[in-house]
């Protein structure tokens, strides 16, 4: 593909789902000189209003370049993209630029990692939230202005009327990734993306930062996304976790499931290599063997396979045939060829007493 051809982007045809968000067979494909990146390859997903979403999975699974995917990020001159994304009745991937643009920051916001990437050196916190504000309210500078103190305030800036002047680098990290919160929040989206909003700060901050996304979650029954390594935060914060290894969701279940009945190897190895309080950080238990795959090279069958202490269990058939996700109890998903009940068996004899 050239850079002028026009992208693979291609709209389903499906029917609109129910469901508030709704993600059919996602694939984010970048062609690169050394070949196809597969980042994201056949994701599928729902998620409804005051529902949290934990997507968990090693660096390089595809996590951040779905998020991109939901809000339209991604430029669609070195993306290709297909598949479905339903956000409150209507299709993203088929809909203009333009159309996306519109929806981002009035009903679909993102808290990025890094705060100093999503906002602007040179324009003061302030200008910057009531920009956004008023791209999509028609509401005049000293309302919208007035919008933006109360938004820094509920989000815990101390003066946030004198706060509202001050440019990103005068605020401290912290203070910075709640005015981006503020900054995601003030248009109260019914969805919001949280990519691993809490790494870069300290423990203390990152509580306090979690607590407030799931305040302002339940003030605005919004849908939120929580994308974290840390499967604590996770279990904290979230109803439902999505597993992902490779660009696919590998398990699909509900906190409760996932963390006591865990049906993929994959996820079990997850389980083991969190770390534990009465450890030391860097202690990890049953750390997963080997590092995630190339997006380029993906293995064949389970991707998994080549690090799966159980792959030699199925004959051949995780070399060779990719499994199916699919639902093994009313929630929970999972993708694996072992039989279920041997892998209710493994969790329950040889991983669990572990753990
Ligand atoms: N624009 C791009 N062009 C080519 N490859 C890309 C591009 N963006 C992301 N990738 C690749 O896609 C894969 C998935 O990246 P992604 O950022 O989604 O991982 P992640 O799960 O968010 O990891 P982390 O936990 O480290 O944030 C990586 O291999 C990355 O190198
Ligand atoms: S399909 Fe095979 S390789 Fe993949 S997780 Fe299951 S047992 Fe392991
Ligand atoms: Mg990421």
């Amino acid at each position: 593909m050239t850079g002028t051809a026009p992208t693979a982007q291609t709209a389903g045809t499906g029917d609109a789902p129910t469901a508030f968000l709704e993600v059919r067979d996602l694939k984010i494909h970048f062609p690169t000189d050394d070949g196809l990146v597969r980042s994201v390859d056949g994701l599928t997903f729902q998620l409804e209003r005051g529902r949290t979403l934990g997507i968990v999975g090693e660096s390089g699974s595809g996590k951040s370049v779905t998020s991109l995917g939901i809000l339209g990020l991604h430029n669609r001159r070195n993306a290709n993209v297909s598949g479905e994304i339903w956000l409150n009745g209507k299709e993203l991937v088929g809909s203009s630029e333009a159309e996306v643009r519109r929806l981002r920051g009035r009903d679909m916001a993102m808290i990025f990692q890094d705060p100093l990437s999503a906002m602007h050196p040179f324009y003061t916190v302030g200008q910057q939230i009531i920009e956004a504000y008023r791209v999509h309210n028609d509401v005049s500078k000293q309302v919208a202005r007035k919008h933006a103190v109360d938004m820094l305030g509920k989000v815990g800036i101390p003066k946030p009327d004198r706060r509202v002047d001050d440019y990103p680098h005068q605020f401290s990290g912290g203070m910075r990734q709640r005015a981006m919160i503020a900054m995601a929040l003030s248009c109260d989206p019914e969805l919001l993306i949280a990519d691993e909003p809490t790494t870069a700060l300290d423990v203390t901050v990152q509580a306090q930062i979690l607590d407030l996304i799931s305040d302002l979650q339940e003030e605005f029954n919004s849908a939120v996304i929580m994308i974290t390594h840390d499967l604590g935060v996770v279990a904290e914060l979230s109803d439902d976790i999505l597993v992902m290894y490779a660009g696919r969701c590998v398990e699909y279940a509900s906190v409760d499931d996932a963390f006591h009945r865990p049906l993929h190897p994959y996820t079990w190895g997850l389980l083991g290599s969190m770390p534990r309080l009465d450890r030391e950080r860097s202690e990890r238990l049953l750390p997963i063997e080997g590092s995630p795959p190339s997006l380029i090279n993906v293995p064949s069958g389970c991707a998994f396979h080549p690090r799966c202490p159980y792959a030699d269990l199925n004959g051949d058939k995780s070399t060779t045939e990719r499994p199916e996700l699919v639902e093994v109890e009313p929630g929970h998903k999972a993708a694996c060829h072992l039989p279920l009940d041997r892998r209710r068996e493994i969790w329950a004899d040889e991983i669990r007493p572990k753990l």
